[in-house]
């Protein structure tokens, strides 16, 4: 079948090397010149395991084209897939590169197609959606609705083994082109009209950070009653009817959908008169957990950070990314700042990224050298590397020998038998 994916961004690029790899003709559309020369040459400007080869390996089959050119793209197309960014703009989702990109679309169709939003966007989009683009069209389009559930850093497995497949769609001969189209891939197959599959991403991304959310809340009380968090959540998550997964305290939640869908929702209730109390609480928490951490920061520091030398393990929103949207570091470094503390930090791929958005700070790659003569070392994302870390050694670079685990991701008994203080998250 063939296909047209507007905007080139980490959505649109895995959505189309995905179709192209289920053997359908894709050409992507970019308005970024730069972008699309670079893709043509088969080089990504995101980091995503496994992306850059399937790209380079359907340039060479032609399943996959890139295009600055809306009438190239759209000659004899049948699907066209919206993913184009839906940024935050007064806590909303802004929408004008949706339409900007459904008006290209629409003036420069020759005939009949499917066009399917994947940007996230408020349940009910479709219908002023579709009215806008028929003043530029006189082709007979169908909306649908296919939302995303991509992590970073696992967004192929994701695509290519999904749990589920969301199709909103208004009318049935629609619903059975697009469950054709996505045939190859296994998933339970979840039909509706297009709002219901807008709300289901906007709910699935405020119910994970609603249980991250509350295993934080659980963890401050488990330190409060000497309890351990990762053994009550285990105990909790092995109820079938919770399940096990996002039940992990640390520091709470971060990245480019969680605070952004979770504000959106909360701002598109308050748009029908319904204060969504339960989310509230669920961004409250998730900021009052850095605090929470810096605290801890303070009593294992003797009371004061001033002219201490805090040494940051992790920059970047969770592991496996360069991402520092909304990343925890950037929070509890400008804290620490504030209260007068000499910040290292390091990160085995984001110090580029953070060094944009993180100033006074000494940046090192070599995790060693950001913690020599470093009072209190602060883990703060959790990479597999940092488990490797020879504590023989660092003992010998620290000047005070205190470990503040923002993500329980060390053995609290392995490093005290070193000598180590160790501080955890409700345990
Ligand atoms: C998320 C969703 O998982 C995905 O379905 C959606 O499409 C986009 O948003 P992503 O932002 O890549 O994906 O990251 P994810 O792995 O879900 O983690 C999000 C944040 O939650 C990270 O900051 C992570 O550290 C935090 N987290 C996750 C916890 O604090 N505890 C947990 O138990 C799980």
């Amino acid at each position: 079948m063939q296909l047209a994916v507007i905007g080139a961004g980490y959505v649109g690029l895995v959505t189309a090397a995905v179709f192209a790899d289920l053997g359908n003709k894709v050409m992507v559309v970019e308005i970024d010149g730069e972008k699309i020369e670079k893709l043509k040459q088969g080089e990504v400007h995101f980091y995503e395991p496994g992306i850059k080869e399937l790209i380079q390996k359907h340039i060479i089959t032609k399943n996959l084209q890139f295009t600055g050119d809306y009438k190239e793209a759209m000659w004899g197309v049948e699907f066209v897939f919206i993913c184009v960014g839906t940024p935050t703009k007064n806590k909303k989702a802004d929408l004008s590169y949706v339409y900007s990109a459904a008006k290209s679309v629409a003036e420069n169709l020759k005939s009949p197609a499917i066009v399917v939003i994947k940007s996230t966007v408020p349940p009910g989009t479709n219908i002023e959606l579709e009215k806008w683009m028929r003043k530029f069209t006189k082709c007979n389009i169908s909306l649908a609705s296919v939302p995303e559930f991509l992590r970073e850093g696992k967004a192929l497995e994701d695509s290519l083994h999904p749990h589920r497949i969301v199709i909103g769609a208004e009318k049935k001969k629609v619903v059975n082109k697009l469950l054709a189209l996505h045939e190859k891939l296994p998933g339970e197959r979840v039909i509706c009209n297009c709002a219901s599959a807008q709300m289901i991403k906007y709910a699935s991304n405020a119910f994970l950070p609603t249980k991250i959310s509350f295993a934080n809340s659980v963890s401050v009380l488990c330190d409060k009653f000497g309890a351990n968090v990762e053994d009550v959540m285990r105990g909790v998550g092995l109820d079938k009817r919770i399940g096990p997964d996002f039940l992990s305290a640390g520091l709470g939640y971060g990245g480019s959908c969680f605070p952004k869908d979770v504000a959106a929702l909360i701002s598109l209730s308050k748009d029908v008169g319904y204060t969504f109390d339960i989310l509230q609480a669920v961004e409250k928490t998730n900021k009052k957990q850095i605090s929470y951490f810096v605290k801890k920061v303070f009593k294992r520091c003797g009371g004061s950070v001033k002219g201490k030398t805090l040494t940051v393990l992790g920059l970047s929103f969770k592991p496996g990314t360069s991402d520092m949207r909304e990343a925890r570091s950037f929070y509890i470094i400008k804290k620490l700042r504030r209260e007068g503390a000499k910040i290292k930090a390091t990160d085995p791929v984001a110090i580029s990224e953070a060094k944009k958005v993180i100033k006074g700070v000494k940046f090192c790659e070599d995790p060693y050298e950001a913690l020599s003569g470093a009072n209190a070392l602060l883990l703060v994302t959790e990479w597999e590397e940092y488990q490797k870390l020879d504590f023989d050694k660092i003992k010998k670079l620290m000047h005070n020998l205190v470990v503040i685990d923002g993500r329980n991701f060390f053995d609290r008994k392995k490093l005290e038998k070193l000598g180590f203080t160790y501080e955890g998250i409700g345990k």
